[in-house]
């Protein structure tokens, strides 16, 4: 038995904004921005557009190339920084209900960028001990709603977006998803975070706030680049593959500069990262999903293809899966 990604699809919302753009707003420039991320585009989500309403849309066009019906379903996963709704109900519930599904199992995994990592792999956890046939895992996020945007160092980096994958059950040995790391250092919490007053009592007159993002850009960048290492080398330990047998690695997009300091340290050929920041900046749990969704439109993923995903962030999270596509 094993756990493949049937479909892939992505939701990229029209509104595109360049680095130019910004700077008409914010003090920055094109040639910062790019030379210090790789980043020259963003797309941000029209007011009214919420969490749900891309993860609903890239989970549709997942089902149809999949050839599933919703209540085919088995469980939701929404893998988002930025729910609907903070705390309850779980975005995944209200995706179900856009979908017109019900009755499977919705719930939210909170890990920072590597969300979409930690939802593969909980979804193949549920496929694997038999809780169903199929399941949507979705990456999606609408950051550019939490960004302080009088705060030009974090500002410029983010975009929305979503990314869904049909998982599924199939008896095809070898195939799918063969090996997964996960991990976090809780240490680093505050390095990466979502600032919001705290209330201090049931009585409190304080109004609610809307939180913001806060970032140690030097200590996730330093964080970022050791999580990849150690991630390809986990991965080369844990497995039986060598570098040469991966047809790409598809990183998480959150600055160029750091997949290139990773892809330094093994003398990875920059050609072998499938990037895409530059047009859509970093989309969080979003951005693995969407470059695969991608990549399978260009025809770069050919069955039996051999990839590794790598993500990092807040938490600080960082998370693997080797695929066989
Ligand atoms: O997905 C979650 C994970 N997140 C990440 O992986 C982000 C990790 N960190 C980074 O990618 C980088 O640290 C940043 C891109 C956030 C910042 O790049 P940096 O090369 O570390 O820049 P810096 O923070 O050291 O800033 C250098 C200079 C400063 O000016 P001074 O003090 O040297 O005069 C900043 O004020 O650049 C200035 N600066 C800017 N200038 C123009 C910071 N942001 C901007 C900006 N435009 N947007």
């Amino acid at each position: 038995m094993s756990v493949v990604i049937r479909s892939i699809a992505s939701y990229i919302p029209e509104l595109r904004v360049t680095n130019d753009d910004l700077a008409k707003k914010i003090d920055t420039t094109d040639e910062w921005i790019h030379s210090h991320t790789g980043i020259s585009t963003r797309h941000l989500a029209p007011d009214g557009m919420q969490t749900s309403d891309l993860a609903t849309e890239a989970a549709k066009k997942a089902l149809a190339k999949a050839n599933i019906q919703v209540n085919d379903l088995d469980f939701i996963l929404v893998a988002t920084a930025t729910p609907d709704y903070f705390g309850f109900p779980a975005t995944a519930c209200i995706v179900q209900d856009k979908l017109g599904a019900s009755g499977c199992a919705a719930f939210d995994i909170t890990a920072g960028c590597t969300g979409f990592i930690y939802a593969l792999d909980v979804a193949s956890s549920m496929l694997e001990r038999h809780h169903g046939k199929h399941g949507l895992v979705i990456g999606a996020e609408t950051l550019s709603r939490l960004v302080d945007w009088e705060d030009r160092s974090t500002a410029v980096l983010f975009g929305d977006a979503a990314g869904a994958a049909v998982v599924s059950q199939i008896d095809e040995p070898g195939r799918g998803v063969l090996s997964t790391v996960l991990g976090a250092e809780g240490s680093g919490a505050l390095d990466l975070y979502m600032v919001q007053t705290p209330r201090t009592s049931a009585y409190s007159r304080m109004e609610p706030v809307v939180p913001k993002i806060s970032m140690n850009g030097h200590h996730v960048y330093d964080f970022a680049v050791k999580a990849m290492t150690t991630l390809i080398e986990r991965m080369l330990h844990e497995t039986v593959y060598k570098l040469e047998d991966f047809a790409w690695l598809v990183p998480h997009q959150a600055n160029a500069r750091i997949v290139q300091a990773a892809g330094k340290r093994f003398g990875i050929p920059e050609e072998k990262f499938y990037m895409n920041i530059a047009e859509y900046a970093n989309t969080s749990s979003a951005s693995i999903p969407v470059a695969l969704a991608e990549m399978e439109e260009k025809g770069l993923l050919k069955t039996n293809d051999l990839i590794m995903l790598l993500g990092f962030g807040s938490g600080l999270t960082y998370g693997s899966a080797v695929i066989r596509w």
